[in-house]
């Protein structure tokens, strides 16, 4: 369970160079308690943080991650293209990110997007990371779009927090979501109908909407039931907290 009602998307991707530790930093300097981020696989297997399979968009180089390895991570900068304005930032490994999320006592959601073939092979390889470097299960939600991947790490860890990512919710998401034990569903802010909404929490499943970067959008899914929402500017959508927090 998150136990927030905003949650940093890739960071806080609207102020800061996102999938990067710039990012997280900058997350938590905007008292955001919980953030997600994107977690790919270079070519040779190694885990980063990236939401393309392609660095064309967020970085200075060109061309599919599966292109390239841990040894030209140094030459990768993930910041500069910022806002025109941004520093030279590493892409950085996954294991980086985690040690600075506990660091500075961030929850994590963590979204797994293995490329097409290596659904298997990228939770696995997340699953390892998180073995040796994530202490606290309860501030770690594993999720995606891509079902195959949540169920090898289901098999990996009977206890893992789990959360579905749908575009649309399709009409058999309670199955979906029964077969891998989920304790969260993950929608499109912009997809989800009300009648979704009552079905998922009538379900008692957690509910999260991304990416909401609108404050009164935000309230009126509050008002609806939605647990909390992906946004790209935490400074934005108020108090993190939970209207029935202590
Ligand atoms: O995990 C929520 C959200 O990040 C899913 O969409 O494309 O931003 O990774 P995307
Ligand atoms: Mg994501």
């Amino acid at each position: 369970m998150i136990a927030s009602r905003i949650i940093g998307h890739r960071g806080a991707a609207a102020l800061a160079p996102e999938n990067t530790l710039a990012g997280i930093r900058k997350a938590a300097a905007c008292d955001a308690t919980w953030i997600e981020l994107d977690v790919s696989l270079l070519g040779d297997g190694t885990p980063v943080l990236s939401h393309d399979h392609e660095f064309d968009r967020c970085t200075n180089y060109t061309g599919a991650l599966s292109q390239f390895t841990l040894n030209d991570l140094f030459q990768i900068d993930a910041g500069s293209w910022f806002n025109n304005e941004g520093h030279p930032e590493q892409l950085p490994l996954l294991s980086d990110a985690l040690l600075l999320c506990q660091a500075l006592n961030l929850g994590l959601n963590l979204e797994l997007k293995p490329r097409a073939g290596e659904s298997e092979l990228t939770a696995r390889t997340v699953f390892q990371a998180i073995s040796v470097y994530w202490r606290n299960p309860q501030q770690l939600i594993i999720s995606s779009f891509d079902h195959d991947a949540l169920s090898t790490y289901r098999t990996l860890d009977p206890q893992a927090q789990i959360g579905l990512l749908y575009d649309y919710l399709p009409e058999l998401w309670h199955l979906q979501a029964a077969a891998l034990q989920a304790c969260s569903i993950h929608c499109d802010c912009n997809t989800l109908t009300s009648s979704d909404i009552n079905d998922i929490k009538a379900a008692n499943y957690d509910l999260y909407c991304y990416t909401c970067n609108d404050p009164q959008q935000a309230e009126r899914l509050y008002a609806l039931g939605v647990d909390g929402i992906f946004t790209d500017n935490p400074l934005l959508m108020g108090s993190p907290s939970q209207p029935n927090d202590p």
